[in-house]
C-alpha cells in the first residue's frame, strides 16, 4: 500500500475502526506513518486491526457513548505522542421506517452515537491539540444522507446533516488554533454489510449502482484515502467543507 499523502509522527484517533470505513481508515492512515488509537465496542476484531498495521497502535475498548470513552482514548494517544488528529467515524442506522413510526427510542440511540458522542470525542480532543499546538484535525463522518432525503432513515440523516453543522461551527471556533474541521460524505461504499445487503439483493445492487454516475459503488480504499487526505498537510488551507465521495451521486440528481 503506498501513501499518497503522510502522516509521519502523527496520532490520530480514529472511532468505529474495528470494521468497515474506520478500520480501513486506520490502515491507511497507518501505512502513511501516522499512529493510531481505535475505538470500538469489539475487543477481538480491534486487536485483529491492530496486528495488522505496520505502525504504532493503542485500543480503546467501549461505546463511543460512554463519557468514560472519550478521554481514555485522548489518554491512549498521548502515550504514543501529541494528539494530531480525530476521526468522529462510528455511526449507526438502525431504524428503517418512516417518519411516524421511527420511535423516540430510536432517535436517542442514534442521536447518542452519531451526533453526541462525536461532540464528546471533540471536546476531550479539541484542548489536547490546542495544547500541543501544532494545529490539528478532526474529520466527521457525514453521508449523502445529510442532502438527500433518503426515505426511512429520518433519524439517521438529520445527525448527518447535524454533523456537517457541527463541522462548520468547530472550523471557525479552532482555525485560529490551526485545527481544520472538515466532513466526508459518502456514497454507497461497499462495507461488510453493505456488500452482503448488494449480494443477498440483486435489485437493490443495481439501484445503487444505476444511481451513481461513474456507474459503481465505492470501495473503503476510496473512502479511507481521502480522509488521510484531509488529515495531512496537503490539506492545510481547506476547513469547515463537506467533501462528497459517492461516485458522482448527488451530481447525477
Ligand atoms: N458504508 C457506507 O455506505 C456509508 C455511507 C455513508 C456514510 N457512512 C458513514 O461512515 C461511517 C462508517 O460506516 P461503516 O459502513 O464503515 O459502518 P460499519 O461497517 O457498520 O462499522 C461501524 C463501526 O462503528 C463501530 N460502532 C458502532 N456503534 C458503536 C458504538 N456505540 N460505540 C463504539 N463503536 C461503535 C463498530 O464497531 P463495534 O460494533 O465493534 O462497536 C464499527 O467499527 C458511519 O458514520 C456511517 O454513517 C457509511
Amino acid at each position: 500500500m503506498d501513501a499518497p499523502f503522510r502522516l509521519d509522527d502523527r496520532v490520530v484517533i480514529i472511532t468505529g475502526a474495528s470494521r468497515g470505513i474506520g478500520a480501513g481508515t486506520a490502515r491507511a492512515v497507518s501505512h502513511a506513518g501516522g499512529s493510531v488509537v481505535l475505538v470500538a465496542r469489539s475487543g477481538d476484531d480491534l486487536a485483529e486491526v491492530a496486528a495488522s498495521l505496520p505502525g504504532q497502535s493503542r485500543i480503546v475498548v467501549g461505546a463511543v457513548e460512554d463519557p468514560a470513552v472519550p478521554p481514555q482514548a485522548v489518554a491512549a494517544a498521548a502515550e504514543m505522542g501529541d494528539l494530531w488528529g480525530l476521526v468522529n467515524n462510528a455511526g449507526i442506522s438502525p431504524a428503517y421506517a418512516p417518519t411516524a413510526e421511527t420511535s423516540d427510542d430510536d432517535w436517542q440511540q442514534i442521536l447518542a452515537v452519531n451526533l453526541r458522542a462525536s461532540a464528546a470525542f471533540a471536546r476531550a480532543a479539541l484542548p489536547a491539540m490546542v495544547a500541543a499546538g501544532k494545529g490539528g484535525r478532526v474529520v466527521n463522518l457525514s453521508s449523502i444522507a445529510a442532502f438527500a432525503g433518503l426515505p426511512n432513515l429520518v433519524a439517521y440523516n438529520a445527525t448527518k446533516a447535524a454533523l456537517d453543522a457541527m463541522t462548520r461551527t468547530m472550523a471557525v471556533e479552532y482555525g485560529p488554533a490551526g485545527i481544520n474541521v472538515n466532513s466526508i460524505a459518502p456514497g454507497t461504499i461497499t462495507t461488510e454489510m453493505v456488500q452482503q445487503m448488494m449480494d443477498t439483493n440483486p435489485a437493490l445492487a443495481e439501484k445503487f449502482v444505476s444511481k451513481t454516475a461513474i456507474g459503481r459503488v465505492g470501495t473503503v480504499d476510496e473512502t479511507a484515502w481521502p480522509i488521510v487526505f484531509l488529515l495531512s498537510d496537503a490539506a492545510g488551507f481547506m476547513t469547515g467543507q463537506v467533501m462528497l465521495i459517492d461516485g458522482g451521486r448527488l451530481a447525477a440528481a
